[in-house]
């Protein structure tokens, strides 16, 4: 019998991939448990965030023990779905799309890019990665034949929705897409929105600030030189 799917927070499914990262990485040098506290040095996140995040999939954690690495990567993996594997299309062969059909790590994690699509005939017909660019033509054709799981959408904004549109009348489960326009599609199709300027700015936010505390910093050394023209004035 099928166990009930327990509903967690989506502040906890945000930060699984990084879980289920930095416990890969430990599956790789052979470490077979870790405590809360040295896992939560290693990712920057308090020990008790750590133990409240992982007592949403059974205790795994024990006292005096910590966690086993394997049955904590292994059950974090399912909740990812990472135990199914996806097929999926790109569309849009143009710089970003043709970066991402050059990627080998989503493979490994069972996502399987078995077509990229496209309107300029100049690229049709190309091979990227062993995968052959097609006429955008022939995209919905391909998603029945082929049971496509997942598009990615790399086209200009311009072109985004249109694509979606297209992708709404098929039976796609899931659209990841790069192209900085909030689409609108079906409700049971499963939307990822990738904003890569959105976090662009937000590192700019960051280093500015920085940049202020760092001249602050400056301005109250300087005001504690004795004589120092700054030194009368208060803030
Ligand atoms: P690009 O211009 O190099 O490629 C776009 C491709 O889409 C072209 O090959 C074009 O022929 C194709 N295309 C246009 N309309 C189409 C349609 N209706 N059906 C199928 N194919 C169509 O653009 P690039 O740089 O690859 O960017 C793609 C998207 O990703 C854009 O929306 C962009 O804003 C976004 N993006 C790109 C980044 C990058 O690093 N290149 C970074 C962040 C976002």
């Amino acid at each position: 019998m099928e166990k009930e799917v327990k509903k967690i927070s989506i502040a906890v499914i945000k930060r699984l991939p990084k879980y289920h990262r930095y416990l890969g990485e430990l599956i790789q040098k052979d470490v077979e448990k870790i405590s809360s506290r040295k896992l939560s040095e290693m990712m920057g996140l308090t020990a008790s965030q750590i133990r409240q995040d992982l007592n949403n999939f059974g205790g795994f954690g024990q006292q005096g023990y910590g966690y086993n690495v394997k049955d904590l990567y292994r059950e974090i993996s399912k909740i990812l779905g990472l135990h199914n594997k996806y097929n999926f299309v790109i569309i849009g062969a143009g710089n970003l799309g043709q970066a991402i059909a050059n990627y080998h790590g989503f493979s490994e994690k069972g996502f399987h890019l078995k077509g990229i699509f496209d309107i300029n005939p100049k690229i049709i017909g190309m091979k990227i990665h062993e995968v052959q660019v097609m006429d955008i033509d022939k995209l919905e054709e391909f998603i029945y034949t082929e049971n496509i799981d997942i598009a990615v959408i790399c086209v200009p904004k311009e072109n985004a929705q249109e694509v979606a549109d297209r992708l709404n009348k098929t039976n796609i489960k899931g659209i990841w897409n790069f192209a900085p326009v909030d689409l609108k599609v079906r409700k049971d199709t499963v939307l990822e929105q990738v904003h890569l300027s959105d976090s662009l700015l937000t590192l700019s936010y960051k280093i500015n600030e920085k940049l202020l505390q760092e001249r602050q910093e400056k301005i109250r050394q300087r005001r504690d030189i004795p004589g120092h023209p700054l030194k009368s004035i208060k803030t």
